[in-house]
């Protein structure tokens, strides 16, 4: 044999394999979604995302500590409110008593070294359950939708989150959240990631499912990215860099792993983020349910590609079970 045909000397031992990745995962790199809803004593199991429930204020202790314990570094709140009156601005967004404000006071004051990132939409605070306001003609009115969601990223920003990250897909919401950022006092204070490229998919079922947030009536083709589209997904990335974000991101991830590619050398002095989403997650655990494969080793597969691709930062429900894997 040839000596150039040989390959397998150099990952014949546990250790020589582990020196072919370019980055090795580490706990630094999970962020956990969490859902808050305004029940405080709330722990709601959601049936369509195994494993994940729906959290209460005052349960969020015996939840996170464990967590925190094993090395959790991060989370981003996604607020579930089943008691408040939804209108078309999505106005409980920011509302001061609201489950996202309480959930960022109460994890600051329990963690005070965990890191806070909020998502930052209107679908689950709107009547319509859309991600923007609208236009009398049925259309997104981009002016004003950037403008309601810098107000609510700014007041999270306010109650002492680390980082806002917008996932409403409406143009020009980096720039007026940076900018509303910086004009009270947070420019240096608060971290902006965008959801850069997301795309419209049929993967954020479950999520829609524990929010509460899929929309009245249509779709959201309208703002978010169609599938097929490598070119919009890469204009919307350097858009997002020039207009002052701090963190890229792409979503879903598994199947967007070439945009995550794309993300790494646009962004190349960026951190880039990927959302492993709902649907994601249920795919996972249902496989491995049916005996497809190991749940284990398939988690595995799928964040070491992300991170192959060039991702810094994985948001993935997988995160409990990583910090214990992380440690065998
Ligand atoms: C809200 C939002 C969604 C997700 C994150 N933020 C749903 C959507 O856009 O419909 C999806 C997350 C997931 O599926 O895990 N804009
Ligand atoms: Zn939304």
């Amino acid at each position: 044999m040839d000596i150039s045909s040989i390959l397998q000397g150099g990952y014949q031992h546990p250790l020589s394999r582990s020196w072919q990745a370019q980055r090795t995962l580490t706990k630094n790199m999970f962020m956990y979604p969490i859902f808050i809803t305004d029940e405080p004593d709330a722990y709601v199991d959601i049936p369509s995302l195994p494993g994940q429930a729906r959290w209460g204020v005052n349960k969020l202790e015996e939840f996170l500590g464990p967590l925190v314990k094993k090395g959790l570094k991060s989370v981003i709140l996604f607020g579930v409110p089943l008691h408040c009156e939804k209108d078309d601005r999505g106005s409980p967004a920011d509302d001061p008593n609201g489950p996202v404000i309480s959930a960022i006071r109460k994890i600051r004051a329990l963690f005070p070294d965990l890191y806070i990132a909020c998502d930052v939409c209107l679908c689950e605070y709107t009547s319509h359950g859309h991600c923007g306001v609208f236009r009398s003609d049925g259309t997104i009115d981009t002016t004003p939708s950037a403008a309601r969601i810098a107000e609510v990223a700014l007041a999270y920003a306010r109650a002492g989150a680390h980082c806002v990250a917008p996932s409403d897909m409406m143009d020009g919401r980096i720039k007026a959240i940076k900018r509303a950022l910086i004009d009270n006092g947070y420019g240096n204070r608060c971290t902006l990631m965008s959801y850069s490229a997301k795309f419209a998919s049929a993967l954020y079922g479950p999520f829609r499912d524990a929010a509460g947030s899929a929309p009245a009536f249509g779709d959201r083709k309208c703002y978010q990215l169609p599938p097929t589209a490598k070119g919009l997904a890469r204009r919307a990335i350097k858009r997002d860099v020039a207009e002052g974000a701090d963190i890229i991101m792409v979503k879903p991830a598994l199947p967007y792993l070439d945009v995550i590619q794309d993300a790494r050398e646009i962004a190349a002095d960026y951190p880039l983020a990927c959302y492993q989403v709902s649907g994601e997650y249920a795919m996972i655990v249902a496989g491995a349910r049916a005996g497809v494969y190991d749940l284990k080793t398939m988690a595995f597969e799928t964040v070491e590609s992300m991170v192959r691709a060039g991702c810094t930062l994985i948001l993935t429900y997988f995160t409990p079970q990583f910090l214990d894997w992380l440690d065998e």
